[in-house]
């Protein structure tokens, strides 16, 4: 099956049980992003039944690189080792089942690319979890960062405070990002 029917087809169903998936449009626009910048290592906290996941996978196939994603719930995580299968992406992901908030931590590689989506009121304790773990000029992609931004007031605060440099970018309507070039 060819890649965009493929991702089709997930998204069908997800949108049928209600899964919060990333938008295509979010998506084109992240995969574009890894294109450009020619990612080689890439950290993401919080799968679903990785929507995301896969249409990430598709870019870093073309160069030969590697994805590592955090799911706490083994229903999507196990969901999701079938669609890796089926989409002939597994020999580049590394799925984790765990708590991203105790995991962390005791990752050791470095990560250019890092795409944070999910529990919004703890994405500041993410940002300031990964924030060691990429280096100058590497990316940093914060989802949903406008429709649950009451939620998400440690972050901005958190930006504030350590005058660290962002943009908020509207995606489309439903879907806005912050990004850091860091
Ligand atoms: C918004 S969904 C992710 C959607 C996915 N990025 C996509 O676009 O296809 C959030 C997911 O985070 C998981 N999650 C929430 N808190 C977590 C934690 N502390 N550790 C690991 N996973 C967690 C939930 O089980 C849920 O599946």
């Amino acid at each position: 099956m060819i890649q965009e029917e493929f991702l089709h087809k997930l998204k069908e169903h997800w949108i049928k049980n209600d899964i919060p998936n990333i938008s295509f449009t979010n998506a084109r626009f992240l995969r574009d992003l890894i294109k450009i910048k020619q990612v080689k290592n890439m950290l993401e906290i919080w799968t679903a039944n990785w929507f995301s996941t896969i249409n990430f996978s598709f870019e870093l196939k073309n160069t030969g690189w590697k994805i590592t994603t955090i799911e706490f719930s083994p229903n999507s995580y196990n969901e999701a080792l079938k669609n890796f299968k089926e989409a002939e992406v597994d020999e580049i992901i590394n799925p984790i089942l765990w708590n991203a908030l105790d995991i962390i931590p005791t990752l050791k590689e470095k990560y250019d690319f890092v795409f944070i989506d999910g529990m919004k009121k703890r994405s500041k304790d993410f940002l300031e979890l990964i924030w060691d773990k990429v280096e100058k000029d590497w990316i940093i992609i914060i989802d949903d960062v406008i429709k649950f931004k009451e939620k998400m007031q440690s972050l901005y605060n958190f930006l504030e405070e350590q005058k660290i440099n962002y943009n908020v970018i509207p995606i489309d309507p439903d879907d806005w990002i912050i990004m850091i070039i860091k």
